[in-house]
């Protein structure tokens, strides 16, 4: 017997609202009509005339005829208040919000758990790639050792333009506004936060761990200047924002630090808004997954995938953690290799190096090339100075 299509409510006609709605105008097939979207701004132009537009929440998360809950919206806060209430009445919820999965890892796992409801949330790591469902299902028998990518499609963007096309760092970020890629705040992307956001949300998947985002080493791309980029190229390199966590036994190391790679790493090629991620296993070795990180339509298809996925009752089973096989971040022991860009000798605290590979001194700037371990970095200090920049080697 055929069932009757789910009835979606959705929070948020942004960037990814109207992808949304978009491939599920184009999408053939797929079970699901949707009752209402709720939006806060009534007054604020839309690009489709529809009486589906509410400005009242009750109307989708009192309306027992709604299944599921759409959580596309800006404000961590926000959303987690709407995600909640909406699987506490026993509706199945999709969101894409990685700031406010992130920060609640735990407190959603158990109310997934305590309601007997799914939260599904492929759109928040790596948008069109469908790396989570393939860290549940895919790997959840092969032993998986390393996570490593591009995670943020704004940053790789910007880094994109400045060395292929020659742009200033202000121009391209101010092209990745305008095509939708960046967050409202940007900073998010720039310095790390969104890409460590999606390391957390991965961690779980990878390896059943629940970490809070305050204990992930995190930098990212707003202190890179022109000696940067010119160190770069004189070496034949490119530099990438990368995100990455790798298991030791029972020891994670996990970080997000902008690297320089040269043409052997599978990343290297991965540009514009893509987003990259090789995952290392113990038998099927090296995997390079590949595709958009931002957009509206490329974030739409992973939330329709989702939206798909409840049409058959899926849901995140969490088995490695169930399994036992959860493992504790550690930041020790974790020895990176660095370029470290500063200005006066008194700037570092060169205690602070396990070992020194090579010292760069002109009118203009000073580097060092020393390794570091991971702990020490995130404790120094003199990472706040503005007129110090780290890249991983
Ligand atoms: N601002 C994010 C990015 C959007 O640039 O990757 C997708 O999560």
């Amino acid at each position: 017997m055929q069932k009757e299509n789910i009835r979606l409510g959705i929070f948020g006609f942004g960037c990814v609202g109207q992808g949304l709605y978009q491939v599920l105008q184009q999408t053939q097939g797929i079970r699901a009509d949707i009752a209402r979207i709720c939006i806060k701004n009534p007054d604020k132009p839309r690009p489709i005339a529809t009486d589906l537009f509410t400005t009242d929440r009750a109307l989708i998360l009192d309306d027992p005829t709604i299944d599921v809950v759409v959580e596309l919206i800006d404000d961590a806060e926000a959303a987690f208040e709407i995600v909640t209430t909406a699987l506490s009445r026993g509706k199945a919820v999709v969101s894409a919000n990685k700031k406010m999965i992130a920060e609640h890892l735990e407190e959603l796992v158990a109310l997934q758990k305590e309601h007997g409801v799914p939260l599904l949330y492929e759109g928040s790591c790596c948008a069109s790639i469908p790396i989570i469902r393939n860290l549940e299902e895919y790997y959840d028998n092969d032993l998986l050792t390393s996570v490593e990518g591009i995670f943020n499609g704004s940053t790789n963007y910007i880094l994109t333009k400045i060395f292929d096309e020659g742009l200033d760092f202000q121009t391209a970020l101010k092209e990745a506004q305008d095509l939708g890629f960046a967050e409202t705040d940007p900073s998010l992307d720039i310095e790390g936060w969104d890409p460590k956001y999606k390391l957390v949300i991965t961690l779980l998947h990878a390896f059943g761990v629940i970490v809070s985002p305050e204990d992930v080493f995190h930098f990212g791309i707003h202190r890179i200047n022109d000696h940067d980029i010119a160190f770069a190229r004189q070496r034949g390199l490119r530099i990438k924002l990368l995100a990455q966590c790798q298991r030791q036994e029972d020891r994670i190391h996990a970080y997000v630090l902008p690297k320089l790679i040269n043409g052997q790493s599978h990343l290297t090629d991965v540009n514009h808004e893509y987003n990259g991620v090789v995952l290392e296993s113990a038998f099927s070795e090296s995997q390079l997954f590949v595709g958009k990180g931002a957009g509206d339509r490329p974030t739409g298809s992973a939330v329709l995938s989702d939206i798909s996925a409840l049409t058959y009752q899926y849901k995140y089973e969490y088995k490695k953690r169930t399994q036992g096989q959860g493992a504790g971040l550690s930041q020790e022991s974790h020895p990176l290799k660095l370029y470290i860009r500063y200005e006066e000798e008194q700037d570092l605290n060169w205690e602070d190096f396990l070992s020194i590979e090579e010292r760069y001194q002109s009118q203009s700037h000073r580097y060092v090339i020393g390794t570091i371990d991971l702990n020490t970095l995130a404790q120094a200090e003199w990472l706040q100075h503005e007129h110090i920049n780290i890249l991983g080697l």
